[in-house]
């Protein structure tokens, strides 16, 4: 009889804070599907994430029933893929707080997105605990699982592997408890960059000239790619280090279209920078005109609920299991 070869186990999340941008759908989402059938996936819906900065309730109750809706639009099946809400699942919060205590000021305080979320503040007395504790909740919402490969944009690979040392130090505290997981990031588009300012990552926070969002109007995106800041010269070339703006459009036209980058230079030889702005703008708003209908169906269709509920059962009975050894090791149990 042939043997069943165990598939690997992958794990993922998205923040349900602000809209979902083209940074999102690239770095994370189109990862996520085309890993669907290979690997064993759990991807949730980080909603205790969402509060670690101040949020209304009913933007958060919408951006999460948008975010489950785009899973499920960009192909995401619940045949295969376990969906669920963060929130749903009270282990992560209880794993969250004995990966707090098993973390350090100095190691939490050096991640970048918490020196990069904190420096504007000008009241450093009145910085949410929250931020500064998310990496902890972050590694537990991972270790609870055993994954081989988290698969993130480049922003969160910092928080993979601080991840990875709270394993190795608990797991050398306490004996063998947790899996060691690997970063996994895309060759292309790990790290999509604001149009306005193509030095930055686009993202939710960023300007909204430089953002496109999954589920805005498309004449705003249109716009929003015509007006993209360009480069010197006018070649069309892929060069990241000088022609930083025309890479950022190359990289997202390719990841859209799946032609290869060197592909689109050569279609694209010889256009003004207009005319390459035009085909790009195409090739988005065709991938966001398909993706919104079926957003819009999915939500008429009334199945969110019963996606969500399913998978948080699913979700819960592996989580509970590695919960009870962690207070077992810890001696709670
Ligand atoms: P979040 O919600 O900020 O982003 C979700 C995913 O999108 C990727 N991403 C990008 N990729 C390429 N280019 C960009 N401009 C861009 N912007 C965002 C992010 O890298 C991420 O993969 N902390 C996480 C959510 C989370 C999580 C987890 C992820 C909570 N627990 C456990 C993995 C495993 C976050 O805030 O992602």
């Amino acid at each position: 009889m042939q043997e069943q070869v165990k598939k690997k186990r992958m794990l993922s999340g998205i923040k349900p804070t602000g809209r979902l941008t083209l940074g999102n759908y690239i770095g994370a989402i189109k990862q996520f599907i085309s890993y669907q059938d290979e690997y064993e996936m759990y991807i949730f819906i980080a909603d205790l994430h969402a509060l670690t900065l101040p949020i209304d309730a009913k933007e958060l109750r919408q951006n999460t029933k948008d975010l489950i809706s785009i899973y499920l639009a960009c192909g995401l099946d619940p045949e295969k893929v376990v969906l669920f809400k963060q929130s749903d699942v009270h282990e992560h919060a209880e794993l969250g707080y004995i990966m707090a205590c098993n973390s350090y000021m100095g190691e939490l305080s050096r991640m970048t997105q918490y020196k990069d979320k904190t420096a504007n503040m000008s009241e450093k007395d009145s910085i949410p605990t929250g931020i500064f504790l998310y990496p902890a909740l972050m590694a537990a919402d991972i270790l609870l699982y055993d994954p081989d490969y988290v698969p993130v944009g480049v922003d969160q690979k910092q928080h993979v592997e601080l991840t990875r040392d709270l394993a190795i130090r608990f797991n050398s505290r306490y004996s063998d408890t947790f899996k060691v997981p690997e970063p996994l990031t895309s060759k292309q588009g790990a790290k999509v960059f604001s149009l306005s300012n193509p030095e930055k990552k686009m993202s939710k926070s960023e300007s909204d000239k430089g953002t496109i969002y999954l589920l805005d109007d498309l004449n705003v995106s249109r716009k929003k790619i015509m007006s993209a800041v360009t480069d010197l010269g006018r070649d069309i070339k892929y060069d990241p280090a000088n022609k930083p703006g025309i890479s950022n459009l190359l990289t997202i036209a390719s990841c859209l279209s799946g032609k290869s980058i060197s592909t689109l230079e050569k279609e694209c030889e010889g256009m003004g920078y207009g005319d390459f702005k035009k085909v790009v703008a195409d090739i988005v708003c065709n991938e966001l005109s398909s993706l919104q209908t079926k957003v819009a169906s999915i939500q008429a269709s009334g199945i969110i609920e019963k996606v969500l509920e399913e998978g948080a059962m699913k979700a819960s009975y592996v989580a509970r299991k590695k919960l009870s050894k962690v207070y077992r090791k810890v001696g709670l149990r």
